[in-house]
């Protein structure tokens, strides 16, 4: 397999369970940080922003999204297993980095192109970890991005859009297998 098509499909999600707990040298994320910038964005707008959490930032936001679960969970769906998972990723999870999304235009189709601009960026963070074999993350749009108190938490602006974390973490060995359908069911046939 050509180099580039073995790096495209052998990226991998890798989640906190599977992190060793160690902290990765900040230089992994200011790569992961400057090579999103990279990523196509139309007319040169840069609409992604990001906030670089470690350390106590972590702990206390992980605090939060473990205080939300519980606050927001009726006691009948109350599930300790999801409690305990979000708890450990205290000792789990090395950095996070929140994806935000600013837009510059009221226009609904520059505002949907900052979004896919961004996610572009987000490939490119995950395209990135390839190079470094003890380091693995996902994009999580779970804890808390859909609601309310973590644009406030984070104290974003009107224009600016929570679109989720980058999780990161030490990992001992990387999976590389998955499996993808066969892309030719994708392709739209014009008649
Ligand atoms: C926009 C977006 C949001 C995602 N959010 C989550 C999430 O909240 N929780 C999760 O476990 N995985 C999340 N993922 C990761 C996917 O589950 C993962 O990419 C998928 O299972 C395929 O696995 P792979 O990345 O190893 O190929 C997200 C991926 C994308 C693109």
């Amino acid at each position: 397999m050509d180099n580039i098509n073995k790096i495209i499909q052998e990226r991998r999600s890798h989640y906190p369970h599977e992190f060793n707990g160690q902290q990765l040298d900040n230089n992994i994320i200011d790569t992961l940080i400057e090579n999103a910038c990279w990523a196509p964005n139309h007319t040169l707008n840069f609409p992604w922003r990001f906030i670089v959490l470690k350390n106590e930032a972590l702990k206390n936001w992980l605090q939060l999204v473990l205080d939300n679960l519980i606050k927001d969970t009726p006691p009948e769906k109350f599930n300790q297993k999801k409690v305990d998972k979000i708890q450990a990723y205290q000792t789990q999870v090395s950095h996070a980095i929140v994806l935000v999304c600013e837009h510059d235009s009221e226009s609904v189709n520059k505002q949907k192109e900052d979004l896919l601009a961004v996610a572009c960026g987000v490939q490119n963070m995950y395209l990135s970890l390839s190079q470094f074999s003890n380091a693995g993350g996902y994009w999580s749009t779970g804890m808390g991005t859909y609601g309310d108190g973590m644009h406030s938490y984070f104290n974003l602006k009107s224009n600016q859009v929570l679109m989720g974390y980058f999780m990161l973490g030490g990992l001992d060995k990387k999976r590389t297998e998955s499996h993808r359908k066969d892309f030719r069911q994708f392709i739209i046939s014009v008649k």
